[in-house]
């Protein structure tokens, strides 16, 4: 594979302040989701959907690329025109979730691995055939009581370089995601200290097995605390502690750091990203943002499965990623 067609995708994957919208929920996933708003997860409403998010208007200004599902990469509009092609007309990048999910990590009471490397080089080729130009692989990352164990950082990082690999030699740039999960009532120290260890054994892995780092994107967790925690703290010192942890983990040769939301409220998600950009002139690597529920959050609340409400539902996308792509600047100026 061509190296370096692969790292031109992953620059403009991050140019021109725009980011990634992850709308790659597995069925699981977006029936939890529709089930919120009282929709049925039909392949139908979850067509329409995702046919909803990817017409908005202008979205493309401020999104380089959709993270679709292995259901949503086949699917067509309700006028016959392949989702993919439909983001090709929009100059948006289609991407690709590839792992099979976080499944129990034997030997680990709680802990999960991520499986999916079976058979990976063959589904590579033919999500390559589909149109998609990068992929995306998300590790689990627990804390809690002895948790994470070393074993739990070190499968997941050796699973994520496994499959960065596979997918560079197969044509796709792959999004490393080893996300240490915001569940639990640990402090912001602890959760910096678990992105540390866990994006070390994830770099030294991808070292060991030859992943080419000009040809990937990491995205990973903000440092912040557990969901649980009664610490109260401000966007300066979760932006400060972000950015010194990623100074000391992340090689300057990657071009892009493309955040996961993680469970932050869409205000914050914003915020956070923009404390960030604003504080930091001079970064080796693009920071941007890569969400899934804080970019839909306000469109599934506007949409409701109502098709009278879908034009109401775009727009709330569109101010999402405008917002976002303005904290890529460091311009965000509040909701
Ligand atoms: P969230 O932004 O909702 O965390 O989702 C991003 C994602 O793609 C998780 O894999």
């Amino acid at each position: 594979m061509d190296i370096s067609k692969l790292a031109i995708t992953a620059q403009a994957m991050v140019a021109d302040n725009k980011g990634l919208l992850a709308a790659d929920e597995s069925t699981g996933t977006i029936g939890k989701r529709f089930d919120a708003i009282n929709v049925i997860s039909s392949e139908d409403n979850r067509r329409d959907y995702r046919e909803l998010l990817l017409r908005a208007q202008d979205i493309e200004k401020f999104i380089s690329g959709v993270i679709l599902y292995d259901e949503t990469i086949r699917q067509s509009t309700t006028d016959g025109i392949s989702l993919v092609d439909l983001m090709v007309q929009k100059n948006i990048i289609p991407g690709i979730k590839v792992d099979a999910g976080a499944k129990p990590l034997s030997g680990s009471e709680n802990e999960t691995i991520t499986e999916g490397l079976d058979g990976l080089v063959a589904r590579v080729e033919e999500y390559v055939g589909l149109g998609a130009q990068f992929a995306k692989w998300r590790a689990v990352i627990k804390i809690g009581s002895d948790m994470p164990s070393g074993y739990a950082i070190h499968t997941n990082a050796h699973a994520l370089a496994r499959y960065a690999k596979i997918c560079q030699e197969g044509g796709l740039v792959p999004i490393v995601e080893p996300e240490v999960l915001m569940d639990g009532d640990h402090d912001v120290e602890v959760c910096q200290h678990v992105t540390e260890e866990t994006l070390n054994a994830v770099f030294g892995e991808i070292y060991a097995q030859g992943v080419e780092l000009e040809a990937m994107i990491l995205k990973p967790n903000m440092i912040i605390p557990g969901s649980d925690c009664l610490d109260t703290i401000d966007t300066l010192e979760i932006a400060d502690r972000t950015v010194a942890t990623l100074k000391r983990c992340v090689p300057a040769a990657v071009p892009g750091i493309m955040f996961l939301s993680g469970g932050q409220s869409e205000a914050d998600a914003t915020l956070n990203l923009n404390t960030m950009n604003a504080q930091n002139g001079n970064l080796p690597w693009k920071l941007s943002y890569s969400y899934g529920r804080a970019l839909q959050a306000s469109v599934l609340q506007a949409w409701k499965g109502v098709g009278d409400n879908v034009v109401s539902a775009q727009k709330a996308l569109t101010l999402r990623a405008k917002l976002n792509s303005e904290a890529c600047k460091g311009n965000y100026l509040g909701e």
